[in-house]
């Protein structure tokens, strides 16, 4: 049976931690919930690790529904989340709905969405109509050239309070899960203290109700610069289904990520 929303919503509520991984193929796909990973988060992130690209703004909603195909083929019980690509989100709720619509049927069991109280509404839009949302907030990579860079969000304490702000709308809103990408740990922890939904982290701290990587990371590919966030579980491990077992059991315990991947 397939993970569902309120099955995670279930182990956050129970204190459970939810592993979850990117994943982009079907093979993969059957490997990692095999070895017990909850979501399988077809990200974005294949524009770096998969197509070469130095950014995620190449990605098209086609690439995403190939992908998407793939994992849901290859994988029978993880939830699927699927990102958004660049430029099909930033768009009026109706045509967000339409692409958010064609990444449902490709296979996934909820989209995600980069951006804070500004989508919002686009957010409200799908939830009404039966799309499930992951909201994303932090280090938002589709805005990096506004960004000026991959570095840490929500430092100060004004931007710490718009990024609490942006987490309290977007719950409002109808998001079911919120993911949170190289915030303080300390802010991560007040964001998922103030919210009843589950909150991912990538670079937030270990108090997150999920933890998330991408795959290649995990694994010791390394794509660009290794990040302070990252963990190369390969390091000590007897192969790929026990490197992806060590990842969810120190996710599980607690123990990744560590001090030294926080900021
Ligand atoms: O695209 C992706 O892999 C992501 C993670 C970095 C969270 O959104």
């Amino acid at each position: 049976m397939r993970t569902t929303q309120s099955d995670l919503q279930k182990m956050r509520d129970a204190g459970e931690k939810i592993a979850i991984l990117t994943c982009y193929d079907a093979s993969f796909a059957a490997l990692l919930e095999d070895a017990g990973v909850d979501v399988l988060l077809v990200g974005d992130s294949l524009g770096n690790v998969f197509q070469g690209e130095e950014t995620t703004l190449p990605v098209t909603l086609d690439d995403m529904i190939y992908h998407t195909r793939c994992v849901a083929r290859g994988s029978r019980q993880a939830f699927i989340m699927t990102d958004m690509p660049f430029g099909t989100s930033q768009v009026s709720p109706e045509d967000t709905f339409e692409h958010a619509a064609e990444l449902m049927a490709a296979g996934a069991n909820m989209v995600k969405i980069e951006g804070g109280s500004l989508m919002a509404p686009t957010v409200e839009f799908l939830i009404r109509r039966g799309i499930p949302v992951c909201a994303h907030i932090g280090l938002t990579p589709q805005s990096v050239n506004q960004l000026g860079g991959y570095t840490v969000q929500g430092r100060t304490g004004p931007q710490a309070k718009l990024l609490l702000d942006d987490a309290v709308a977007l719950e409002k809103a109808g998001a079911g899960m919120l993911l949170m990408e190289v915030v303080p740990a300390a802010l991560a922890a007040r964001i998922t203290r103030r919210l009843s939904i589950p909150t991912v982290g990538i670079g937030a701290g270990p108090d997150c109700s999920a933890q998330v990587l991408v795959l290649y990371d995990m694994l010791g590919i390394y794509s660009g610069k290794k990040a302070r966030f990252m963990k190369n579980f390969m390091v000590d491990a007897n192969g790929l289904r026990d490197g992806v077992e060590r990842y969810v059991k120190a996710v599980k315990a607690g123990e990744f990520p560590a001090p030294e991947h926080a900021f």
